[in-house]
């Protein structure tokens, strides 16, 4: 139920695949409401995102692909409306889009992961490795299995997982490896081997309702903010 001092929002969405869908779906009951949706066809090079369409949007969210989210962040910061941006695949481009983020005075939250369930994955996976860092004979590792249809890899999970880690690891190298097969929930595990024995921790997304719920949280805290934030910030 929504809280009577809490705006309804007007929402865009960019890409209607599955990510998309179950945003769609989840936005009435945590109040947003979905204005417009924007998918491959109705935003095909990019003529969906104009200043008539956007007019009474507050905040634009973003599950698209890597090929097309950059130049849909361009145009909906040059629109002066804030964003949150799941789509993975693109975060070595981050610099241009911090540029495009800081001329145009939006707000933007990005995040491999809107799940709280893996922020939480994060913080004890860090914990791990500071516990097991003096034991050189363990020997760290990710794993990251997903679906068949997921574009990119090593996730973008995996690379922020590995991203904290080897600081803590004395910059000791973390291989990730990347399975893609089936309808395999998105699966992420930190593990250390030794010759004795195997230390794992495992985080398995159940479905997407978890990804939507941060997406949807994110939009909210994104109002009226402005800079570049991961999802971790705002969390915290
Ligand atoms: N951060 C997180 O928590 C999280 C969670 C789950 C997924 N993801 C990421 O989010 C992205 C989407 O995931 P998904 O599972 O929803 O994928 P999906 O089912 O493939 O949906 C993406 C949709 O966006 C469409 N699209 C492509 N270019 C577009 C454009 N310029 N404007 C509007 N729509 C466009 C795609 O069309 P075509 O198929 O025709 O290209 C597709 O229908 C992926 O990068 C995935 O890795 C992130």
């Amino acid at each position: 139920m929504l809280e009577a001092n809490l705006k309804e929002l007007k929402l865009a969405l960019l890409g209607y695949g599955k990510m998309g869908k179950t945003i769609a779906a989840l936005a009435p009951q945590r109040g947003l409401q979905v204005e417009l949706i924007l998918d491959e066809i109705s935003n095909s090079d990019y003529q969906g995102i104009t200043a008539e369409n956007f007019k009474n949007i507050d905040v634009c969210i973003d599950f698209t692909t890597p090929e097309a989210v950059v130049e849909n962040i361009r145009r909906v910061a040059s629109l002066k409306r804030n964003m949150v941006v799941g789509t993975t695949g693109w975060h070595h481009r981050l610099d241009e889009v911090r540029k495009i983020v800081e001329q145009a005075g939006i707000g933007l939250v990005y995040g491999a992961n809107f799940s709280i369930g893996v922020q939480l994955f994060y913080r004890v996976a860090q914990a791990m490795a500071e516990n097991l860092k003096g034991f050189p004979a363990y020997e760290p590792y990710i794993t990251e299995s997903h679906h068949r249809f997921k574009k990119d890899a090593p996730s973008g999970t995996a690379l922020e997982l590995k991203r904290r880690i080897e600081p803590i690891l004395a910059s000791r190298d973390v291989p990730v490896w990347s399975v893609r097969a089936g309808y395999i929930p998105g699966t992420h595990e930190f593990g250390f081997d030794s010759e004795a024995d195997t230390l794992i921790l495992r985080h398995t997304a159940r479905s997407r309702q978890g990804f939507a719920e941060g997406a949807l949280y994110a939009a909210r805290r994104v109002v009226g903010r402005q800079g570049l934030f991961k999802f971790a910030e705002i969390l915290e």
